[in-house]
């Protein structure tokens, strides 16, 4: 299906970036697009019109528009679940009905939207007290997508911050709990298990020892505990009062949830009124998705270069690279939102892909970045495509002159990336600073730059609650657009099934209640290593 990109690759792939720039002025107008404060640049890569001819026509061969058109209008696209996609429900403003097996989700999403608000509130005014009276810590016990959407966002606006300090556990290595708890004040601290199912083990797991540590300090735990999740059976069984139990439907995927009850830690965080601001900048974002032409349209345009650089280059990693330390969570977000999604080996009719799945995506906030990885990027035998994303104000304003840095080395890097550096320029280096002959020679060639390697740029005027409700929602729908493309189902993950249930079977085994001879000699050895420490 990508034969065309991987011709046209084969016809440009020595062709220069920065030629391109030479040949047409207007090229970083062109090779852009924008929806309110995003800007977004993708003019230093190869693309090039007739590239782009190709890659829009995928998304007509391959529907783009109608699925689209059928995830919004809540048709149960997750097939293999039988469940609707509407995460776009739970910041829509709509009054229009919105029917899933032919009842309206509307009036539901609004009235739990009403009462968490009102349950951050009261936790914010200090009017829900506990033993110790007002709570001042907040700790969000959950994982995957009941942990990092959350986690990441209360990162990303800590400027915004004037409620109680929240705090966010998710490994099952009892190092995380203990950590955090650690020198928190029991009685005024509010645990929230945030779980759809209410059965994950990590989670089942610490909310279990969170529970115990309340009870060990408090006259009544229960009053410090709330849950985020369906399983309102789970929840009570758990000692839940139904009051502090927020719950939402099976069309809200784990890591497409931060919209709704499991933002609570961060509406908590930065107030209901903020909290509604990055709600209305991802309902902008999904409005600009279905009605700006597909040449206008961001998560389509980010999604073909996606596609461009897999399919057509065959780079097999993206980087995705905040120049904001407050985004520094953001690459272990999109990894979950961007792997379990579109990491999958079968169509959606279950037949072998047989070109590669969603890239794998990793990355780390410059400028740290670039006193680590960057030397591969740059000088790597591999080419990885590095999405850049920054705002041009920060929020520090005595320290304008470090965002005056920040943005400089952010934008040095995609010049570079492009531009590199010839061995005759790396040669003119060395000569001026005293070498010759063939050391001169040996030394210049260490400090070749390739250049002609790909990037993107995403700007946007400052980190504010709407700004990065449109940036999550702009990755949401690029997944999507990316995974119709591909043919697959971008909302199950069954591959995280199959190393669950082993890990059960082998928690008897490391306890010595259950017999190891099922297992291969290099899991039975590592088995019997831990049992010789314990
Ligand atoms: O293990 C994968 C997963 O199912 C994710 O998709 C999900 O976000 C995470 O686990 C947590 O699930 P839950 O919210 O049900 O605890």
């Amino acid at each position: 299906m990508f034969e065309r990109l991987q011709a046209l690759w084969r016809e440009r792939q020595s062709r220069s970036i920065i030629s391109l720039f030479t040949e047409d002025p207007s090229r970083a107008t062109r090779l852009s697009a924008s929806c309110g404060p995003l800007h977004f640049d993708f003019s230093k890569t190869q693309l090039d019109k007739e590239i782009l001819q190709a890659l829009f026509e995928l998304t007509t061969s391959r529907a783009v528009e109608e699925r689209r058109m059928a995830m919004m209008s809540g048709e149960p696209i997750n097939d293999t679940e039988g469940r609707a996609v509407l995460h776009t429900a739970l910041r829509s403003n709509s009054a229009d009905p919105l029917l899933v097996d032919g009842a309206d989700v509307r009036p539901e999403v609004r009235a739990t939207r009403e009462r968490t608000a009102r349950f951050a509130e009261a936790i914010r005014a200090g009017e829900y007290q506990t033993q110790g009276g007002a709570i001042t810590d907040v700790v969000n016990i959950g994982i995957g997508g009941s942990d990092l959407g959350p986690a990441m966002a209360t990162q990303a606006l800590a400027p915004y911050h004037d409620g109680p300090r929240c705090h966010f556990v998710s490994n099952v290595d009892g190092a995380h709990l203990t950590d955090t708890l650690k020198g928190l004040n029991a009685t005024t601290t509010l645990v929230i298990i945030a779980s759809k199912t209410f059965t994950t083990i990590e989670t089942m797991t610490n909310a279990r020892s969170a529970r115990a540590w309340l009870a060990e300090r408090v006259a009544d735990p229960s009053a410090h505990l709330v849950a985020l999740s369906s399983a309102t059976d789970r929840t009570q069984a758990f000692g839940i009062p139904a009051e502090r139990v927020f719950g939402f439907a099976d069309w809200v995927g784990g890591r497409y949830s931060m919209w709704g009850p499991i933002g609570l830690s961060l509406m908590i965080a930065i107030g209901p009124e903020r909290f509604r601001q990055l709600l209305a900048g991802a309902e902008r974002l999904d409005q600009h998705f279905c009605e700006a032409p597909l040449e206008q349209n961001l998560p389509v345009l980010l999604a073909l270069v996606g596609l461009w650089h897999q399919q057509g280059c065959g780079y097999s990693s993206r980087a995705v690279l905040p120049y904001d330390q407050r985004l520094a969570r953001l690459p272990a977000y999109l990894q979950q939102l961007e792997m379990e999604s579109n990491g999958k080996r079968v169509s959606r009719e279950g037949a072998p892909l047989p070109y590669p799945s969603g890239p794998i995506v990793w990355g780390e906030a410059g400028t740290n970045g670039q006193h680590a990885f960057y030397q591969l990027i740059h000088q790597g035998t591999s080419v990885i495509p590095c999405e850049f994303l920054v705002a041009a104000k920060g929020h520090e304003e005595a320290l304008s002159h470090h965002h005056t840095l920040l943005v400089a080395n952010c934008l040095a890097q995609s010049e570079a990336l492009m531009v590199g550096r010839s061995l005759e320029e790396a040669r003119s280096l060395m000569e001026a600073r005293g070498f010759e002959g063939a050391e001169l020679h040996r030394q210049a060639l260490h400090r070749v730059f390739p250049g002609n390697r790909p990037s993107t740029t995403l700007i946007y005027p400052q980190l504010t609650p709407e700004v990065l409700g449109m940036i999550i929602a702009l990755y949401e729908h690029r997944v999507f657009v990316e995974g119709v493309i591909l043919g697959i189902n971008s909302f199950d993950q069954w591959g995280v099934e199959l190393g669950k249930a082993l890990a059960q079977s082998l928690t008897p085994i490391l306890e010595g209640v259950a017999s190891a001879e099922d297992k291969d000699s290099s899991t039975r050895s590592l088995i019997s290593y831990v049992q010789r420490q314990s």
